[in-house]
C-alpha cells in the first residue's frame, strides 16, 4: 500500500484534524447558533473507530494529529483516546484545540498521555464581553485553565483569538500583552463564513490580519519568521519576548497552495477541505469492515484526488458553507 497521501495538486497530507464531538459547553457567536441540536451517539465515531482512523493516517505518512470539536474535553473518556493516539509511532506532533474551561481537570492527565501541544481559544480579557462572545463561557475558568496547562508542562501553548471589528478589535494589544505575560504564543484569526450566524453581520465585523498587525505594531515590533507548526499561521517574533504572534488569514493571505491537511468530522466524514464539501464516508467503511485498517487506508488513498484546490470564502457576509464550525472541527 502506498505510504504517502498526495493530492492532484502535489500537496502531501501530513496533518489530520479529528473532531471528536460536535458538542461544546460554549456557544461562540461565530461558531454555533444559539439553538444547536447535536448528533445522536450512534452517528458519532466510537473511540475505537477514532483510534483506528488515527493509526491508519500515521501509517500513511501523517506526522501531526490535532483533536478538535466542538470541545474535545466534553467527549466522555477522551483521555483514553489521547492514550491510544499518543502511543502511535511516527507521530511527531500531537495537539488539541480547546476552549480551555476544563483544563484544571484534564491538563495533567492529557500531558501524561502524550499530548504535546494545546491551543486555547480566548477572544476577550473582559469577563462580560467574553460571556457575550461565547454566550456561556466563564473567562476566569479559561485563564485558570491556561495556567494549569502551563504547569502541566506542555511543549507549547498557543492562544487563538478570532477578531471581530467593533466587538474585540480594541483588545488586540491587550491579548498580545497577556500572552507575553503568560509565556505563551498567540494567533489572530480572520472569521470564516461557516454556518449562518445570527449574532452579527460578518460583512460588518470582518477585520483583516493586516489591520490587526498594524494595531500590534503600534506597541510592539513584529519580526517575520519562517517558523511553521504545519498549520496555517504566519508567525512573527518580538525582540523582547519569547512569545510568537501568528496570523491565520484565510481571506487576506490565502494559504491553500501549501495546504497539507484534511479533517475527519465527528460523523467520520473525511473532509478534504474546510471550505468545500468534498468528502468520503469513512464511517461506512469502518462499520462495513470493523477493525479492518487496510479497508480504511484504501478509502483514504482513494479520497485524495477529491481534495479541492482552495476555498472560495468571501468577506461579503454570504454563508458559503452551511455546516457550522463545530461540525467540522474548528
Ligand atoms: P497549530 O498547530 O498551532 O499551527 O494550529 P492550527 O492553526 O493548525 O489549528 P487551530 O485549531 O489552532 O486552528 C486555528 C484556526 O485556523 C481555526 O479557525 C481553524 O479553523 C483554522 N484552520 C486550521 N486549518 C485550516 C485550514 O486548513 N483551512 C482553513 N481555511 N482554516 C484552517
Ligand atoms: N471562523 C474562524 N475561526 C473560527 N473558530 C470557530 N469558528 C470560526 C470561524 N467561523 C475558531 C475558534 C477556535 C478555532 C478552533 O476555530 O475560535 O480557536
Ligand atoms: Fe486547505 Fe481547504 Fe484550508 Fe485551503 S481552505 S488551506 S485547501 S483545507
Amino acid at each position: 500500500m502506498k505510504d504517502e497521501l498526495i493530492d492532484d495538486f502535489g500537496r502531501r497530507v501530513r496533518y489530520v484534524r479529528i473532531s471528536v464531538t460536535d458538542r461544546c459547553d460554549f456557544r461562540c457567536v461565530y461558531c454555533m447558533s444559539e439553538e444547536m441540536t447535536f448528533l445522536p451517539r450512534a452517528q458519532v465515531l466510537t473511540l475505537e473507530e477514532l483510534a483506528l482512523v488515527a493509526r491508519a493516517f500515521t501509517e500513511m505518512g501523517v506526522e501531526k494529529i490535532r483533536l478538535t470539536g466542538g470541545e474535545p474535553l466534553v467527549r466522555r473518556d477522551i483521555d483514553r483516546l489521547v492514550d491510544d493516539i499518543g502511543a502511535l509511532p511516527g507521530l511527531k506532533d500531537f495537539a488539541m484545540t480547546t476552549n480551555g474551561a476544563s483544563l484544571r481537570k484534564f491538563a495533567p492527565r492529557l500531558r501524561e498521555a502524550g499530548l504535546k501541544r494545546l491551543n486555547i481559544s480566548i477572544d476577550s480579557l473582559d469577563a462580560e464581553r467574553f460571556r457575550r462572545l461565547t454566550r456561556t463561557g466563564e473567562l476566569a475558568k479559561v485563564i485558570d485553565g491556561i495556567r494549569v496547562a502551563r504547569e502541566a508542562g506542555f511543549e507549547r501553548i498557543k492562544l487563538n483569538a478570532v477578531i471581530l471589528k467593533g466587538r474585540n478589535d480594541d483588545e488586540v494589544v491587550d491579548l498580545v500583552d497577556f500572552a507575553r505575560g503568560e509565556g505563551v504564543d498567540i494567533s489572530f484569526i480572520e472569521e470564516m463564513p461557516l454556518g449562518d450566524v445570527s449574532d452579527h453581520s460578518r460583512a460588518e465585523t470582518f477585520c483583516s490580519s493586516d489591520e490587526v498587525q498594524d494595531l500590534i505594531e503600534r506597541r510592539h515590533s513584529l519580526i517575520p519568521t519562517t517558523e511553521s507548526t504545519l498549520g496555517p499561521s504566519r508567525y512573527f517574533r518580538m525582540p523582547d519576548s519569547e512569545t510568537r504572534v501568528g496570523f491565520i488569514s484565510p481571506h487576506s493571505h490565502n494559504f491553500c497552495s501549501t495546504c497539507n491537511r484534511v479533517r475527519v468530522t465527528v460523523e467520520g466524514r473525511l473532509l478534504l477541505c474546510l471550505g468545500n464539501e468534498h468528502s468520503v464516508d469513512l464511517r461506512a467503511v469502518l462499520r462495513r469492515h470493523p477493525g479492518d485498517i487496510d479497508a480504511l487506508k484504501e478509502a483514504i488513498v482513494k479520497a485524495m484526488p477529491l481534495k479541492p484546490e482552495r476555498h472560495h470564502f468571501t468577506t461579503d457576509g454570504d454563508v458559503q458553507v452551511v455546516r457550522f464550525m463545530n461540525m467540522t472541527g474548528g
